[in-house]
């Protein structure tokens, strides 16, 4: 293990102005999105598609650190033969790779998931690495349902298992995310989303100093500590920041560089005001530095804009790189509404 090319990558991946672009949908996932713009999922749609993220160039260069691929994309190419890979490297950003395999039901313990993937891991991280990988991603889910779900077994279970891909990530020389989601599906209150976010970052964090996973060659990917999209009262801008940033003093050891969120399903402009807020007001107290993975926050608006039509791929970049660029001014505090009226 390098842990000195490790720590390069994981402070990279939050460099200011920088965040990552989460655009390894599954084919059942990016089926999904493809279906909400009325887009066959074909090899080539999504190949397409991708490719006109990548070639965003500004956008790339200065807002993306990296991007997380799917195992198809990371060994397909450009229409003009050109791996996309190589697209992601030649615009100075960083590919990265999902190597879970998906979230199944846990055995005795109805409601509740395991994510599978560590048979065979070893194997698929070296073959990563040579297809440029730098960094993977591991995405456990914890869901809050009434009293007794998320069970303890439930979350225990999961960062045993997040400890162990990220013990493997590190001696393949590749940084390991480690994304312990909290769903925000539910009726739940913000306060019950802090309470369960605690108790599994610092189960995960146990198990990582268990498993010797240096933190300095990890990424954090947390879920924001924020009301359930049911709940009648939903907290506003200052309370989430004020709360997430609280919740991860209490459990996220200063030795992390980075922690990178996931959008989770907020709006675009939520996923941007939260992160903005927790930089702006909060920047003095936090060892780690605090960016975006997102997903859906940065690629709604794209593939509405391209909705599978060559003659939209301006207009999709645009979106894309607007995106970007608001949520690079939030990794430094220095967004604000107006300047998304003003685009
Ligand atoms: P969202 O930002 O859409 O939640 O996706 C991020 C991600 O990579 C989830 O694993």
């Amino acid at each position: 293990m390098d842990l000195v090319a490790l720590n390069k990558v994981a402070v990279a991946m939050a460099a200011p102005g920088k965040g990552i672009l989460a655009a390894d949908e599954s084919s059942g996932t990016i089926k999904k999105r493809f279906d909400s713009i009325n887009v066959e999922s074909t090899q080539d749609n999504r190949r397409d598609y991708r490719e006109l993220l990548f070639r965003t160039t500004d956008a790339m260069r200065d807002n993306i650190s990296g991007v997380i691929l799917f195992d198809e994309t990371i060994r397909q190419k450009a229409a003009d033969g050109t791996p996309l890979v190589k697209l992601i490297e030649d615009a100075g950003s960083i590919p990265g790779i999902k190597v879970d395999k998906g979230a199944q039901a846990l055995a005795g313990a109805p409601g509740e998931k395991i994510t599978e993937g560590l048979d065979g891991l070893r194997d698929r991280l070296n073959e990563y690495y040579d297809l440029g990988a730098r960094f993977a991603k591991w995405r456990a889910v914890i869901d809050i349902a009434g009293a007794e779900i998320p069970s303890s077994y439930c979350i225990s279970t999961n960062a045993h298992a997040l400890a162990r891909y990220a013990a493997l990530c590190q001696e393949a020389n590749i940084v390991p995310i480690v994304e312990p989601e909290v769903l925000m599906d539910g009726d739940h209150d913000i306060d019950r989303c802090y309470d369960v976010t605690e108790y599994t970052l610092k189960a995960l964090f146990d198990e990582l100093y268990a498993q010797d996973v240096a933190l300095e060659g990890t990424v954090l990917k947390p879920n924001m500590v924020i009301s359930g999209k049911k709940c009648k009262k939903q907290a506003g801008v200052e309370e989430v920041a004020e709360k997430t940033v609280r919740c991860f003093r209490e459990s996220v050891p200063a030795a992390l560089p980075s922690i990178v969120f996931l959008s989770g399903g907020q709006s675009d402009e939520e996923a941007t005001a939260h992160l903005n807020a927790m930089n702006a007001n909060y920047s003095q107290i936090m060892p780690w530095a605090l960016s975006f993975s997102y997903g859906r926050a940065l690629q709604a608006a794209p593939l509405k804009a391209w909705g599978g039509k060559a003659d939209n791929v301006d207009a999709a970049q645009a979106a894309f790189a607007h995106r970007a660029k608001m949520n690079g001014l939030a990794t430094k505090g220095e967004w604000n509404d107006g300047l998304e009226k003003a685009a």
